[in-house]
């Protein structure tokens, strides 16, 4: 396809919204034709999805429904959103990917890699992306800087333990995939946002 496709990754209060807040300025100056865009949602349907998964009153939900529920939305958004913006040649900058279910479904809920690498295998090889930024801060740090968790958010609500096996599992994931850079992010949001700008420019992304 002709466009590039990137992804961020990270835990809760990771500041990955404003990281691509940042990036968007960046590209914005530098004239660069980019989307941006989210999962779980991003289109019509997938954002119906979004609403079930992250309701926190769906207590009963089993995680393999969790799993496939993010794999649902995720194959509608490639379908309705990403695919025809790569297609244009535009750059797509996504906000969480396939390593989300990675490290959360496969890893803290335990479903395994193997089982969500199956139920996502478009995601894995025809919409691999160029480049995942795994912006890397431990939820302790990152819930401290966040103030604490949504209580209407089911995900958020499932406590630091259960955040603390996603994290695990978002450093074995970037252990495996070369495509996944891990971004300190212990400086300010600004430093961060200018190791993110220089690693686009070295990998040719922009
Ligand atoms: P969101 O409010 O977008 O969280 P954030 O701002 O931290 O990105 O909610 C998305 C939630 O869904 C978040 O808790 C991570 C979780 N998630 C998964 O568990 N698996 C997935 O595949 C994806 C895409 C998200």
């Amino acid at each position: 396809m002709k466009g590039k496709f990137i992804t961020f990754e990270g835990c809760e209060g990771c500041g990955k919204s404003t990281q691509v807040r940042l990036l968007s300025q960046k590209l914005d100056e530098l004239g660069v034709d980019y989307i941006v865009t989210r999962e779980p949602g991003g289109s019509d349907v997938a954002e119906q999805i979004r609403k079930i998964i992250l309701d926190a009153k769906n207590t009963s939900m089993c995680d393999e429904c969790e799993a496939l529920l993010y794999a649902a939305a995720r194959i509608q958004h490639l379908k309705e959103i990403v695919e025809p913006a790569l297609e244009k040649g535009k750059l797509v900058i996504c906000d969480r990917y396939v390593d989300s279910s990675l490290a959360y479904q496969g890893y803290a809920r335990g479903l395994g890699e193997e089982y969500v690498e199956k139920i996502n295998s478009a995601a894995m090889s025809s919409f691999c992306p160029d480049l995942t930024l795994f912006l890397n801060i431990s939820p302790k740090d990152a819930f401290a800087r966040k103030h604490g968790a949504d209580e209407d958010d089911r995900m958020e609500q499932l406590g630091l333990e259960f955040h603390e096996k996603v994290y695990q599992g978002y450093l074995a994931v970037a252990k495996k995939y070369p495509r996944i850079a891990a971004i300190d992010c212990s400086g300010t949001k600004y430093q961060t946002a200018e190791k993110i700008i220089t690693l686009l420019k070295d990998r040719g992304i922009i």
